[in-house]
């Protein structure tokens, strides 16, 4: 019995490690949506390039790079121009030019001229960059319909120093665990982070938040504890259950008008080792993400992080 299971789950997780091999962009991208994948990627780390205060000329020219080369891959292997994330890097990209142009910055060794020609008709002005946001606008539909609700909240990145209070805190999590999870069985929780010097010891394991890392007081660890599954089929459902928690936790605390970053947690196994020595985690939890959160200073820019049209989502069936 204990040998059938052990054999299911190695068959399971052989046949996981195989299908990402083969379907990510990790290995080829002999798709368009390894392509795109790739762009989104490297697009909106230059969209974050440009909320920062002071902007740096120049700056991301490893991701330009890669941008420049992908999109001429796309438009070579005659992809969808009409693909909104296309549109979004061509317009990213063209905003860029466009900014050094404007400060009179040379950028040719960047990008040629011919390159932005190249990509200028598919510029989008609505599309990519940033959202200029001042506080009360940003919260203006934080308790509204939830179609204007969801639509208002964004990752925000840079915050004003002022504490989140506990009693607050416990208000926002008593509405993120209302988050659904299979059978109920509420793997999650979740760990605030509530002094500066320790939020500043995760960010810098964390590693994706390096610009604004210093204005974050206080942070959340979102976990899912791998004792409540109970079969080799469950060996991802942390994440799910995780994933859900991570969204309402978000929308909790976006109605309680605190803003937030969801920091990625896909790292290498040895991150693991480094967070649970820190935070004395029970080695049994996954971290699903980090969490930086707190009040946003009174003007702030969010990255446009285009969304992907409907047409590009919803597939119907009969
Ligand atoms: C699981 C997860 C991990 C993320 N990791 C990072 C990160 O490491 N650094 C960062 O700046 N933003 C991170 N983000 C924020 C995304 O960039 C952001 O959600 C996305 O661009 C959509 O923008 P929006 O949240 O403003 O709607 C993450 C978001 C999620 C959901």
């Amino acid at each position: 019995m204990l040998l059938k299971k052990i054999t299911l789950l190695a068959l399971n997780y052989t046949f996981d490690a195989t299908r990402f091999i083969k379907h990510s962009s990790v290995f080829t991208i002999n798709s368009q949506q390894k392509i795109e994948g790739k762009i989104t990627y490297n697009y909106h780390s230059i969209e974050k390039g440009h909320i920062n205060e002071q902007i740096r000329y120049k700056f991301g020219v490893i991701k330009i790079n890669k941008l420049i080369h992908l999109l001429k891959i796309w438009l070579n292997r005659n992809y969808d121009i009409t693909n909104s994330q296309f549109i979004a890097a061509c317009s990213v990209l063209v905003k860029y030019y466009h900014f050094h142009s404007e400060n009179k910055v040379d950028i040719s060794e960047i990008i040629a001229e011919s390159d932005y020609y190249l990509f200028k008709p598919y510029y989008n002005e609505n599309v990519g960059g940033i959202i200029n946001y001042d506080i009360n606008k940003y919260f203006q539909h934080s308790s509204e319909k939830f179609d204007l609700f969801s639509d208002s909240r964004h990752s925000v990145r840079h915050f004003n120093g002022e504490m989140v209070s506990l009693e607050k805190m416990r208000e926002v999590v008593k509405i993120a665990k209302n988050a659904p999870s299979v059978c109920n069985r509420q793997s999650v929780k979740i760990k605030l982070v509530n002094d500066h010097v320790l939020t500043q010891k995760v960010l810098k394991i964390q590693g994706g938040m390096i610009a604004t890392a210093n204005t974050v007081n206080q942070l959340i660890l979102v976990t899912s504890n791998i004792n409540s599954f109970v079969s080799e089929v469950e060996r991802n459902q942390m994440f799910i259950d995780g994933g859900i928690f991570l969204q309402n936790l978000l929308y909790a605390l976006h109605h309680h008008k605190i803003a937030a970053c969801a920091l990625n947690w896909s790292k290498p196994f040895f991150y693991d080792k480094r967070i649970k020595k820190l935070l004395k985690l029970n080695p049994a939890e996954r971290v699903i993400a980090v969490v930086a959160i707190g009040y946003p200073p009174n003007e702030f820019k969010v990255p446009f992080s285009k969304r992907k049209e409907l047409s590009e989502i919803l597939e119907i069936f009969g």
